[in-house]
Protein backbone atom coordinates (compact mmCIF):
# COMPACT_ATOMS: atom_id res chain seq x y z
CA UNK A 1 0.00 0.00 0.00
CA UNK A 2 1.81 3.24 -0.90
CA UNK A 3 2.20 5.89 1.76
CA UNK A 4 -1.43 8.59 1.55
CA UNK A 5 0.21 12.52 2.42
CA UNK A 6 -2.36 15.18 2.45
CA UNK A 7 -0.31 18.54 1.49
CA UNK A 8 -1.27 21.62 2.69
CA UNK A 9 -0.55 24.46 0.92
CA UNK A 10 -2.13 28.30 0.07
CA UNK A 11 -0.30 28.75 -3.75
CA UNK A 12 0.76 26.05 -6.05
CA UNK A 13 1.79 26.25 -9.50
CA UNK A 14 0.26 26.20 -12.24
CA UNK A 15 -2.71 26.93 -10.52
CA UNK A 16 -1.74 29.91 -7.79
CA UNK A 17 1.61 31.33 -7.64
CA UNK A 18 2.95 34.15 -6.10
CA UNK A 19 6.72 32.76 -5.20
CA UNK A 20 8.70 29.93 -4.74
CA UNK A 21 6.21 28.35 -2.54
CA UNK A 22 4.12 27.88 -5.37
CA UNK A 23 6.74 25.83 -7.15
CA UNK A 24 7.79 23.52 -4.41
CA UNK A 25 3.89 22.44 -3.85
CA UNK A 26 3.79 21.48 -7.39
CA UNK A 27 6.96 20.15 -7.80
CA UNK A 28 7.28 18.33 -4.96
CA UNK A 29 3.80 15.90 -4.98
CA UNK A 30 4.66 14.99 -7.91
CA UNK A 31 8.23 13.96 -7.55
CA UNK A 32 6.62 12.13 -3.97
CA UNK A 33 4.74 10.02 -6.32
CA UNK A 34 7.01 9.26 -9.22
CA UNK A 35 8.84 7.40 -5.60
CA UNK A 36 5.16 5.63 -5.30
CA UNK A 37 3.36 8.36 -2.28
CA UNK A 38 0.05 8.90 -3.06
CA UNK A 39 0.17 12.79 -2.77
CA UNK A 40 -2.78 14.86 -2.43
CA UNK A 41 -3.21 18.31 -2.23
CA UNK A 42 -5.16 20.80 -0.70
CA UNK A 43 -5.63 24.16 -1.85
CA UNK A 44 -8.59 27.03 -1.65
CA UNK A 45 -10.69 27.50 -4.98
CA UNK A 46 -9.00 31.17 -5.60
CA UNK A 47 -11.02 32.61 -8.54
CA UNK A 48 -10.34 31.49 -11.72
CA UNK A 49 -8.74 27.88 -9.72
CA UNK A 50 -11.44 25.85 -10.07
CA UNK A 51 -11.83 26.71 -14.26
CA UNK A 52 -8.09 25.73 -14.30
CA UNK A 53 -8.28 21.95 -12.66
CA UNK A 54 -9.16 18.92 -15.24
CA UNK A 55 -11.87 16.10 -14.04
CA UNK A 56 -13.18 18.50 -10.80
CA UNK A 57 -16.55 16.82 -8.90
CA UNK A 58 -17.97 17.10 -5.88
CA UNK A 59 -16.76 15.52 -3.07
CA UNK A 60 -19.57 16.59 -0.26
CA UNK A 61 -20.77 19.54 1.36
CA UNK A 62 -18.61 20.68 4.48
CA UNK A 63 -19.52 22.09 7.80
CA UNK A 64 -16.15 23.83 9.06
CA UNK A 65 -16.98 26.28 12.55
CA UNK A 66 -16.76 29.92 12.08
CA UNK A 67 -17.22 29.58 8.20
CA UNK A 68 -19.65 30.10 5.54
CA UNK A 69 -21.34 26.58 4.07
CA UNK A 70 -18.17 25.22 1.98
CA UNK A 71 -18.15 22.00 -0.39
CA UNK A 72 -14.65 20.32 -1.01
CA UNK A 73 -13.83 19.74 -4.58
CA UNK A 74 -11.85 17.14 -6.18
CA UNK A 75 -9.86 17.25 -9.41
CA UNK A 76 -6.16 16.84 -11.05
CA UNK A 77 -3.14 18.83 -11.46
CA UNK A 78 -2.66 20.04 -14.72
CA UNK A 79 -0.49 18.04 -16.72
CA UNK A 80 -0.20 15.47 -13.93
CA UNK A 81 -1.75 12.67 -12.47
CA UNK A 82 -1.46 14.11 -9.20
CA UNK A 83 -4.90 14.82 -7.19
CA UNK A 84 -5.96 17.86 -5.56
CA UNK A 85 -8.67 18.88 -3.35
CA UNK A 86 -9.85 22.48 -3.30
CA UNK A 87 -12.12 24.00 -0.60
CA UNK A 88 -14.33 25.93 -2.12
CA UNK A 89 -16.32 28.91 -0.08
CA UNK A 90 -16.93 31.45 -2.70
CA UNK A 91 -17.49 34.03 0.10
CA UNK A 92 -14.01 33.55 1.16
CA UNK A 93 -12.06 32.52 -1.47
CA UNK A 94 -13.90 33.73 -4.86
CA UNK A 95 -12.94 37.56 -5.66
CA UNK A 96 -10.45 39.57 -7.21
CA UNK A 97 -6.89 40.31 -6.45
CA UNK A 98 -4.05 37.90 -4.61
CA UNK A 99 -4.35 34.89 -2.46
CA UNK A 100 -2.89 37.29 0.31
CA UNK A 101 -3.47 40.53 -0.81
CA UNK A 102 -6.37 42.70 -2.47
CA UNK A 103 -6.05 44.58 -5.87
CA UNK A 104 -4.77 47.17 -3.70
CA UNK A 105 -1.87 45.27 -2.24
CA UNK A 106 -3.24 45.35 1.45
CA UNK A 107 -3.55 41.89 3.02
CA UNK A 108 -7.39 40.50 2.83
CA UNK A 109 -8.67 41.56 6.52
CA UNK A 110 -10.15 38.27 6.58
CA UNK A 111 -7.20 36.94 6.15
CA UNK A 112 -7.26 34.72 9.38
CA UNK A 113 -10.89 33.45 8.56
CA UNK A 114 -9.80 32.62 5.12
CA UNK A 115 -7.04 30.75 6.72
CA UNK A 116 -8.81 29.07 9.39
CA UNK A 117 -10.98 27.92 7.49
CA UNK A 118 -8.45 26.07 5.51
CA UNK A 119 -6.35 24.92 8.55
CA UNK A 120 -10.35 22.88 9.44
CA UNK A 121 -10.89 21.26 5.98
CA UNK A 122 -7.25 20.01 6.24
CA UNK A 123 -7.92 18.48 10.06
CA UNK A 124 -11.55 16.94 8.67
CA UNK A 125 -9.63 15.27 5.47
CA UNK A 126 -7.22 13.76 7.95
CA UNK A 127 -9.46 12.78 10.22
CA UNK A 128 -11.70 10.95 7.64
CA UNK A 129 -14.32 13.58 7.67
CA UNK A 130 -14.09 15.00 4.31
CA UNK A 131 -13.37 12.27 2.00
CA UNK A 132 -14.78 8.88 2.84
CA UNK A 133 -13.43 7.26 0.44
CA UNK A 134 -9.22 8.44 1.09
CA UNK A 135 -7.94 8.94 4.68
CA UNK A 136 -4.11 9.97 4.85
CA UNK A 137 -1.06 8.65 6.32
CA UNK A 138 0.74 11.94 7.25
CA UNK A 139 -0.59 15.55 6.27
CA UNK A 140 2.35 17.94 5.41
CA UNK A 141 1.72 21.51 6.02
CA UNK A 142 3.97 24.57 4.35
CA UNK A 143 3.34 27.74 5.78
CA UNK A 144 1.54 29.72 8.17
CA UNK A 145 -1.46 29.43 6.03
CA UNK A 146 -1.65 26.06 6.68
CA UNK A 147 -0.39 26.34 10.38
CA UNK A 148 -4.08 25.38 12.02
CA UNK A 149 -3.92 21.60 10.47
CA UNK A 150 -1.07 20.49 12.81
CA UNK A 151 -2.34 22.35 16.09
CA UNK A 152 -5.65 20.80 15.26
CA UNK A 153 -4.87 17.45 14.78
CA UNK A 154 -2.24 17.58 17.93
CA UNK A 155 -5.96 17.33 20.15
CA UNK A 156 -6.83 14.54 18.11
CA UNK A 157 -6.09 10.80 19.63
CA UNK A 158 -6.39 8.82 16.27
CA UNK A 159 -4.73 11.31 13.72
CA UNK A 160 -2.29 11.14 11.18
CA UNK A 161 1.41 12.08 11.49
CA UNK A 162 2.40 15.81 11.06
CA UNK A 163 5.12 17.50 9.48
CA UNK A 164 5.68 21.48 9.00
CA UNK A 165 7.76 23.02 6.78
CA UNK A 166 9.10 26.62 7.08
CA UNK A 167 9.47 28.31 3.52
CA UNK A 168 9.81 31.50 5.11
CA UNK A 169 9.58 32.42 8.97
CA UNK A 170 9.36 36.18 8.46
CA UNK A 171 5.41 35.54 7.82
CA UNK A 172 4.11 34.63 11.08
CA UNK A 173 0.10 34.77 10.35
CA UNK A 174 -0.12 36.45 13.90
CA UNK A 175 -3.55 37.95 14.63
CA UNK A 176 -5.14 39.42 18.18
CA UNK A 177 -6.76 37.29 20.82
CA UNK A 178 -10.71 38.93 19.57
CA UNK A 179 -9.80 36.81 16.77
CA UNK A 180 -8.64 33.76 18.19
CA UNK A 181 -12.19 34.13 20.19
CA UNK A 182 -14.29 34.82 17.27
CA UNK A 183 -12.91 31.83 15.07
CA UNK A 184 -13.99 29.84 18.16
CA UNK A 185 -10.81 27.66 18.01
CA UNK A 186 -10.40 25.14 21.09
CA UNK A 187 -9.78 26.78 24.04
CA UNK A 188 -6.49 24.17 24.61
CA UNK A 189 -4.58 25.95 21.64
CA UNK A 190 -4.51 29.40 23.58
CA UNK A 191 -1.16 28.78 25.37
CA UNK A 192 2.28 29.37 24.98
CA UNK A 193 3.34 25.97 24.28
CA UNK A 194 0.66 25.95 21.26
CA UNK A 195 -0.86 29.34 19.37
CA UNK A 196 -0.43 32.07 21.98
CA UNK A 197 2.15 34.56 21.26
CA UNK A 198 3.18 37.37 23.57
CA UNK A 199 -0.67 38.09 24.26
CA UNK A 200 -1.78 37.18 20.42
CA UNK A 201 -1.69 34.19 18.27
CA UNK A 202 0.12 33.38 15.72
CA UNK A 203 -0.97 30.59 12.69
CA UNK A 204 3.17 29.84 12.57
CA UNK A 205 2.97 28.32 16.03
CA UNK A 206 0.60 25.75 14.92
CA UNK A 207 3.32 24.03 12.97
CA UNK A 208 6.26 25.21 14.69
CA UNK A 209 4.93 23.39 18.18
CA UNK A 210 2.62 21.21 17.54
CA UNK A 211 3.90 19.35 14.54
CA UNK A 212 5.46 16.05 14.88
CA UNK A 213 8.35 16.92 12.48
CA UNK A 214 9.19 20.39 11.33
CA UNK A 215 11.43 20.88 8.58
CA UNK A 216 12.93 24.27 6.10
CA UNK A 217 14.31 24.08 2.92
CA UNK A 218 17.71 24.51 3.27
CA UNK A 219 20.28 23.00 5.97
CA UNK A 220 21.72 26.33 6.73
CA UNK A 221 18.37 27.97 7.19
CA UNK A 222 17.13 25.42 9.58
CA UNK A 223 20.89 26.63 11.52
CA UNK A 224 20.05 29.97 11.06
CA UNK A 225 16.44 29.96 12.03
CA UNK A 226 17.72 29.05 15.90
CA UNK A 227 19.34 32.37 16.21
CA UNK A 228 18.20 35.81 17.14
CA UNK A 229 19.04 37.13 14.12
CA UNK A 230 17.24 34.95 11.85
CA UNK A 231 14.80 33.33 14.07
CA UNK A 232 12.10 36.52 14.24
CA UNK A 233 11.41 36.10 18.09
CA UNK A 234 10.63 32.12 17.54
CA UNK A 235 14.22 31.08 17.64
CA UNK A 236 13.92 29.60 21.43
CA UNK A 237 11.20 27.68 20.08
CA UNK A 238 12.51 26.69 17.34
CA UNK A 239 16.58 25.67 19.33
CA UNK A 240 13.75 24.07 21.92
CA UNK A 241 12.59 21.42 19.09
CA UNK A 242 16.29 21.24 17.23
CA UNK A 243 15.88 17.32 17.33
CA UNK A 244 12.79 17.53 15.35
CA UNK A 245 13.74 20.24 12.70
CA UNK A 246 15.51 19.44 9.61
CA UNK A 247 16.38 21.32 6.38
CA UNK A 248 16.11 19.63 3.34
CA UNK A 249 17.20 21.79 0.23
CA UNK A 250 14.36 22.03 -2.47
CA UNK A 251 14.54 20.69 -5.90
CA UNK A 252 13.62 22.54 -9.32
CA UNK A 253 11.03 21.32 -11.40
CA UNK A 254 13.14 20.15 -14.85
CA UNK A 255 10.06 19.93 -16.25
CA UNK A 256 9.46 23.59 -16.41
CA UNK A 257 12.73 24.72 -16.02
CA UNK A 258 15.13 23.13 -18.95
CA UNK A 259 17.33 25.71 -21.40
CA UNK A 260 17.32 22.83 -23.74
CA UNK A 261 13.24 22.70 -23.80
CA UNK A 262 11.96 26.07 -22.62
CA UNK A 263 9.27 27.57 -25.02
CA UNK A 264 9.62 30.79 -24.06
CA UNK A 265 13.09 31.32 -24.92
CA UNK A 266 14.32 33.05 -28.06
CA UNK A 267 16.62 29.79 -28.59
CA UNK A 268 17.43 26.79 -26.53
CA UNK A 269 20.34 25.95 -25.62
CA UNK A 270 22.50 23.19 -23.69
CA UNK A 271 26.26 23.18 -22.58
CA UNK A 272 27.09 21.91 -26.18
CA UNK A 273 25.39 24.62 -28.05
CA UNK A 274 26.25 27.28 -25.43
CA UNK A 275 26.77 29.49 -28.15
CA UNK A 276 22.56 29.73 -29.04
CA UNK A 277 22.74 31.34 -25.62
CA UNK A 278 23.59 34.71 -27.07
CA UNK A 279 20.31 35.05 -29.16
CA UNK A 280 18.59 35.27 -25.90
CA UNK A 281 20.53 38.05 -24.67
CA UNK A 282 19.88 39.86 -27.41
CA UNK A 283 16.12 39.43 -26.85
CA UNK A 284 16.44 40.27 -23.46
CA UNK A 285 18.10 43.50 -24.40
CA UNK A 286 15.12 44.54 -27.24
CA UNK A 287 12.99 43.44 -24.62
CA UNK A 288 13.93 45.69 -22.46
CA UNK A 289 15.27 48.39 -24.36
CA UNK A 290 19.07 48.51 -24.42
CA UNK A 291 21.50 48.64 -27.14
CA UNK A 292 22.42 45.06 -28.27
CA UNK A 293 25.85 45.00 -27.52
CA UNK A 294 27.06 41.73 -26.74
CA UNK A 295 29.87 41.98 -25.19
CA UNK A 296 28.38 44.51 -22.33
CA UNK A 297 27.55 41.98 -18.91
CA UNK A 298 23.85 42.03 -18.88
CA UNK A 299 23.37 41.63 -15.63
CA UNK A 300 19.29 40.49 -14.26
CA UNK A 301 17.52 40.23 -11.12
CA UNK A 302 14.04 38.74 -10.64
CA UNK A 303 11.43 38.58 -7.53
CA UNK A 304 9.55 40.04 -4.94
CA UNK A 305 10.19 43.29 -4.24
CA UNK A 306 10.43 43.30 -0.59
CA UNK A 307 13.13 44.08 2.02
CA UNK A 308 14.60 40.26 1.94
CA UNK A 309 15.16 40.55 -1.52
CA UNK A 310 17.95 43.17 -1.37
CA UNK A 311 17.14 45.07 -4.40
CA UNK A 312 17.80 48.33 -2.53
CA UNK A 313 21.14 47.34 -2.22
CA UNK A 314 21.67 46.57 -6.21
CA UNK A 315 19.87 49.95 -6.44
CA UNK A 316 22.59 51.03 -3.80
CA UNK A 317 25.34 49.41 -5.90
CA UNK A 318 23.91 50.73 -9.48
CA UNK A 319 26.18 53.75 -10.14
CA UNK A 320 29.26 51.41 -9.29
CA UNK A 321 27.97 49.07 -11.45
CA UNK A 322 26.92 51.41 -14.49
CA UNK A 323 30.55 52.76 -14.32
CA UNK A 324 32.09 49.26 -15.35
CA UNK A 325 29.85 49.42 -18.29
CA UNK A 326 26.94 46.70 -17.35
CA UNK A 327 23.76 46.48 -18.23
CA UNK A 328 20.91 46.14 -15.46
CA UNK A 329 17.33 44.58 -16.29
CA UNK A 330 14.73 43.80 -13.14
CA UNK A 331 11.52 41.45 -13.44
CA UNK A 332 9.65 41.84 -10.05
CA UNK A 333 6.55 43.38 -7.95
CA UNK A 334 5.61 44.06 -4.38
CA UNK A 335 6.53 46.99 -1.95
CA UNK A 336 5.36 50.18 -3.86
CA UNK A 337 8.43 52.32 -2.41
CA UNK A 338 10.55 49.88 -4.12
CA UNK A 339 8.40 49.28 -7.48
CA UNK A 340 9.19 53.09 -7.40
CA UNK A 341 12.69 53.47 -7.13
CA UNK A 342 13.42 50.78 -9.63
CA UNK A 343 11.22 52.41 -11.74
CA UNK A 344 13.37 55.91 -11.04
CA UNK A 345 16.44 54.23 -11.89
CA UNK A 346 15.31 53.00 -15.04
CA UNK A 347 14.16 56.12 -15.93
CA UNK A 348 17.35 58.10 -14.56
CA UNK A 349 19.69 55.56 -16.88
CA UNK A 350 17.59 55.20 -20.12
CA UNK A 351 19.53 52.44 -22.26
CA UNK A 352 21.38 50.88 -19.66
CA UNK A 353 18.61 49.92 -16.63
CA UNK A 354 15.47 48.14 -17.85
CA UNK A 355 12.31 47.46 -15.51
CA UNK A 356 9.18 45.63 -16.06
CA UNK A 357 7.23 45.94 -12.91
CA UNK A 358 4.84 43.20 -12.52
CA UNK A 359 4.52 39.27 -12.63
CA UNK A 360 5.52 37.43 -15.96
CA UNK A 361 6.57 34.12 -16.05
CA UNK A 362 7.56 33.95 -19.64
CA UNK A 363 9.58 36.95 -19.37
CA UNK A 364 11.08 35.21 -15.97
CA UNK A 365 12.24 32.63 -18.24
CA UNK A 366 13.94 34.70 -20.80
CA UNK A 367 15.64 36.69 -18.31
CA UNK A 368 17.18 33.31 -16.38
CA UNK A 369 18.52 32.52 -20.33
CA UNK A 370 20.03 35.56 -21.66
CA UNK A 371 21.58 37.12 -18.73
CA UNK A 372 25.79 36.99 -17.92
CA UNK A 373 25.02 37.42 -14.44
CA UNK A 374 22.05 36.80 -11.89
CA UNK A 375 22.22 38.86 -8.85
CA UNK A 376 20.25 37.95 -5.70
CA UNK A 377 21.75 39.75 -2.98
CA UNK A 378 19.06 38.41 -0.29
CA UNK A 379 19.26 39.40 3.57
CA UNK A 380 17.91 36.11 4.01
CA UNK A 381 16.48 33.49 1.49
CA UNK A 382 15.47 30.35 3.25
CA UNK A 383 15.94 28.22 0.34
CA UNK A 384 15.64 30.76 -3.23
CA UNK A 385 15.02 28.87 -6.63
CA UNK A 386 15.70 31.86 -8.79
CA UNK A 387 19.58 31.00 -8.59
CA UNK A 388 19.31 27.56 -9.07
CA UNK A 389 17.12 28.13 -12.16
CA UNK A 390 20.58 30.41 -12.87
CA UNK A 391 23.00 27.82 -12.59
CA UNK A 392 20.97 25.99 -14.88
CA UNK A 393 20.20 28.18 -17.29
CA UNK A 394 23.99 29.41 -17.23
CA UNK A 395 23.48 32.81 -16.11
CA UNK A 396 25.99 33.18 -13.39
CA UNK A 397 24.64 34.28 -10.02
CA UNK A 398 26.07 36.79 -7.93
CA UNK A 399 24.49 35.78 -4.09
CA UNK A 400 24.89 36.77 -0.19
CA UNK A 401 25.91 33.88 1.88
CA UNK A 402 23.01 33.03 3.71
CA UNK A 403 20.25 30.33 3.42
CA UNK A 404 19.83 28.41 0.56
CA UNK A 405 22.24 30.63 -1.56
CA UNK A 406 25.20 29.23 1.00
CA UNK A 407 24.11 25.79 0.37
CA UNK A 408 23.59 25.87 -3.85
CA UNK A 409 26.08 28.79 -4.98
CA UNK A 410 30.24 28.02 -4.78
CA UNK A 411 32.36 31.18 -4.53
CA UNK A 412 34.90 31.31 -7.91
CA UNK A 413 37.74 31.90 -5.60
CA UNK A 414 41.01 30.65 -6.94
CA UNK A 415 41.25 26.99 -4.97
CA UNK A 416 37.32 26.80 -6.56
CA UNK A 417 38.45 27.92 -10.10
CA UNK A 418 41.26 25.57 -9.53
CA UNK A 419 39.18 22.94 -9.05
CA UNK A 420 36.49 23.46 -11.72
CA UNK A 421 34.05 23.21 -8.35
CA UNK A 422 33.17 27.33 -8.83
CA UNK A 423 29.58 28.11 -9.61
CA UNK A 424 29.06 31.84 -9.17
CA UNK A 425 30.31 34.71 -6.86
CA UNK A 426 29.25 34.91 -3.20
CA UNK A 427 29.78 38.00 -0.67
CA UNK A 428 28.85 38.32 3.30
CA UNK A 429 27.99 42.13 3.91
CA UNK A 430 24.51 43.02 3.41
CA UNK A 431 25.35 46.65 1.98
CA UNK A 432 26.08 48.01 -1.78
CA UNK A 433 29.93 47.98 -1.19
CA UNK A 434 30.10 43.91 -0.96
CA UNK A 435 27.39 43.64 -3.85
CA UNK A 436 29.67 45.63 -6.16
CA UNK A 437 32.90 44.35 -5.23
CA UNK A 438 31.32 40.66 -6.44
CA UNK A 439 30.15 42.27 -9.39
CA UNK A 440 33.09 43.90 -9.91
CA UNK A 441 35.08 40.24 -9.55
CA UNK A 442 32.40 38.76 -11.82
CA UNK A 443 32.53 41.31 -14.72
CA UNK A 444 36.89 41.09 -14.59
CA UNK A 445 36.28 37.45 -15.22
CA UNK A 446 33.86 37.65 -17.50
CA UNK A 447 36.14 40.39 -19.64
CA UNK A 448 39.51 39.03 -18.76
CA UNK A 449 39.51 35.51 -18.27
CA UNK A 450 36.76 33.89 -20.74
CA UNK A 451 38.25 30.58 -20.68
CA UNK A 452 37.68 30.48 -16.64
CA UNK A 453 33.83 32.15 -16.88
CA UNK A 454 33.20 29.46 -19.54
CA UNK A 455 33.87 26.83 -16.72
CA UNK A 456 32.06 28.32 -14.06
CA UNK A 457 28.87 28.37 -16.60
CA UNK A 458 29.32 24.91 -17.77
CA UNK A 459 29.71 23.93 -13.87
CA UNK A 460 26.70 25.62 -12.71
CA UNK A 461 24.73 23.84 -15.43
CA UNK A 462 26.06 20.35 -14.88
CA UNK A 463 24.40 20.98 -11.42
CA UNK A 464 22.03 18.42 -10.49
CA UNK A 465 19.15 20.24 -8.41
CA UNK A 466 16.14 17.82 -9.84
CA UNK A 467 13.33 16.88 -7.16
CA UNK A 468 14.23 13.34 -6.83
CA UNK A 469 16.84 13.47 -4.29
CA UNK A 470 14.94 15.81 -2.26
CA UNK A 471 12.10 13.62 -1.91
CA UNK A 472 13.73 11.07 -0.61
CA UNK A 473 14.70 12.62 1.72
CA UNK A 474 11.32 14.03 2.38
CA UNK A 475 10.20 9.98 2.04
CA UNK A 476 12.95 8.80 4.67
CA UNK A 477 11.60 11.48 6.93
CA UNK A 478 8.04 10.87 6.34
CA UNK A 479 8.44 7.35 7.42
CA UNK A 480 10.62 7.90 10.61
CA UNK A 481 7.75 10.14 11.44
CA UNK A 482 5.00 7.26 11.34
CA UNK A 483 6.74 4.86 12.97
CA UNK A 484 9.09 5.84 15.38
CA UNK A 485 7.43 9.17 16.71
CA UNK A 486 10.46 9.02 19.49
CA UNK A 487 13.33 9.27 17.53
CA UNK A 488 15.81 11.64 16.65
CA UNK A 489 15.95 13.70 12.85
CA UNK A 490 17.66 11.72 9.90
CA UNK A 491 21.13 13.39 10.39
CA UNK A 492 19.80 16.44 12.19
CA UNK A 493 20.65 19.60 11.16
P1 LIG B 1 10.41 33.60 -2.94
O1 LIG B 1 9.60 32.37 -2.77
O2 LIG B 1 10.96 34.12 -1.65
O3 LIG B 1 9.69 34.67 -3.69
P2 LIG B 1 12.11 31.95 -4.66
O4 LIG B 1 13.42 32.25 -5.30
O5 LIG B 1 12.02 30.71 -3.87
O6 LIG B 1 11.72 33.23 -3.80
O7 LIG B 1 10.99 31.81 -5.76
C1 LIG B 1 10.54 32.86 -6.53
C2 LIG B 1 9.73 32.31 -7.67
O8 LIG B 1 8.83 33.29 -8.13
C3 LIG B 1 10.56 31.92 -8.85
O9 LIG B 1 9.93 30.88 -9.55
C4 LIG B 1 10.57 33.22 -9.67
O10 LIG B 1 10.87 33.02 -11.01
C5 LIG B 1 9.19 33.70 -9.45
N1 LIG B 1 9.00 35.15 -9.55
C6 LIG B 1 9.17 36.06 -8.57
N2 LIG B 1 8.84 37.30 -9.00
C7 LIG B 1 8.46 37.15 -10.28
C8 LIG B 1 7.99 38.07 -11.28
N3 LIG B 1 7.87 39.37 -11.04
N4 LIG B 1 7.66 37.56 -12.48
C9 LIG B 1 7.79 36.24 -12.73
N5 LIG B 1 8.23 35.34 -11.84
C10 LIG B 1 8.56 35.78 -10.63
C1 LIG C 1 9.98 31.13 0.43
C2 LIG C 1 11.42 31.61 0.53
C3 LIG C 1 12.31 31.08 -0.57
C4 LIG C 1 12.05 29.62 -0.86
C5 LIG C 1 10.57 29.40 -1.13
C6 LIG C 1 10.23 27.95 -1.44
O1 LIG C 1 9.17 31.97 -0.28
O2 LIG C 1 11.50 33.02 0.59
O3 LIG C 1 13.67 31.25 -0.21
O4 LIG C 1 12.81 29.19 -1.96
O5 LIG C 1 9.83 29.79 -0.02
O6 LIG C 1 10.60 27.09 -0.39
Amino acid sequence: MSLKVLFVASEAHPLVKTGGLADVAGALPRALARLGADVRLLLPAYRGVTARVPDLREVGPLELAAAPPARLLRGRMPRSRARVYLLDIPELYDRPGGPYTGPDGGDWPDNAWRFAALGRAAAALALGKADPRWRPDLVHAHDWQAGLAPALLSLERERPATVFTVHNLAYQGVFPWETFRDLALPWELWSMERLEYYGQFAFIKGGLACADWLTTVSPTYAREIQTPEHGFGLDGLLRHRAERLVGILNGIDHEEWSPGRDPHLAARFTRRTLGRRARNKAAVQARFGLPAHAGAPLLGHIGRLVEQKGADLILGALDGLLAHGAQLVVLGSGAPHLEQAVREAAARYPGRVGVHVGYDEPLAHLIEGGVDMFLMPSRFEPCGLNQMYSLRYGAVPVVRRTGGLADTVVDADEAALATGRATGFVFEAPEPAALLEACRRAIACYRDRPADWRRIVLAGMAQDFSWRASARRYLELYRRALDGRSRAAPGGV
